[in-house]
């Protein structure tokens, strides 16, 4: 037996989100209720199983404390990343401003660049789009994750997160991905991801 753990709650849910243009209420509750809640729950599910899990028998080709381990970084990461997509959403999209703005111009040209990147990003992406601050060399990049925890890199600090997932977009707009793509960026709320990015920045 080991220590115990402090349960997760859910963030409660932004009520701009329900009224965004492109956005259907359902679209949103669905993602928020039931995917996003799974994950705290299951966070918590794990959590509690790892207090008495049997670690005399832990294997790297299976074992229950093998799966408990996998499906813990899965699950957080699953809660952490729908956390920042939510937050950084519920805005009036446009451009980013301030140093922000400056360091996407500094590392990609223009805003219109990194636009691009970002968007072929996530049509690449089978899970996730993240625009990060990588610390190790001091630059914004966009970073393609195909599951919450396989293509994290580490040091690199999070300033935008766009879900790609089908469970994101596909109640309103079926297998038109890009749409939603366009659709999230026309409800970026980039006061969020500018304070993040302030964040990082003084951090360093
Ligand atoms: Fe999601």
């Amino acid at each position: 037996m080991i220590k115990g753990y402090n349960i997760l709650h859910p963030i409660p849910l932004n009520p701009r989100l329900l009224i965004m243009p492109g956005f259907t209420e359902r679209q949103i509750l669905e993602h928020y209720e039931v995917l996003y809640k799974g994950y705290v729950n299951k966070v918590n599910e794990i959590r509690n199983l790892l207090l008495s899990a049997d670690r005399k028998d832990a294997n790297a080709t299976y074992s229950y404390f093998r799966g408990l381990k996998k499906g813990e970084t899965y699950a957080i990461d699953g809660v952490i990343l729908h956390e920042l997509y939510f937050e950084n959403l519920g805005g009036t999209g446009g451009m980013p401003r301030g140093e922000l703005m400056r360091q996407i111009e500094w590392d990609f040209g223009s805003y219109d660049a990194w636009l691009e990147d970002f968007k072929a990003t996530g049509m690449a992406a089978r899970g996730w789009a993240i625009l990060v601050y990588d610390i190790r060399c001091d630059k914004l990049v966009n970073y393609l994750l195909d599951a919450h925890n396989y293509g994290v890199v580490h040091g690199a600090e999070v300033v935008l997160v766009l879900d790609v997932y089908e469970h994101a977009y596909f109640i309103d707009y079926g297998t038109r991905k890009a749409d939603y793509i366009r659709a999230f960026m026309n409800n970026v709320d980039w006061n969020v991801a500018e304070i993040r990015f302030k964040r990082i920045k003084n951090l360093l």
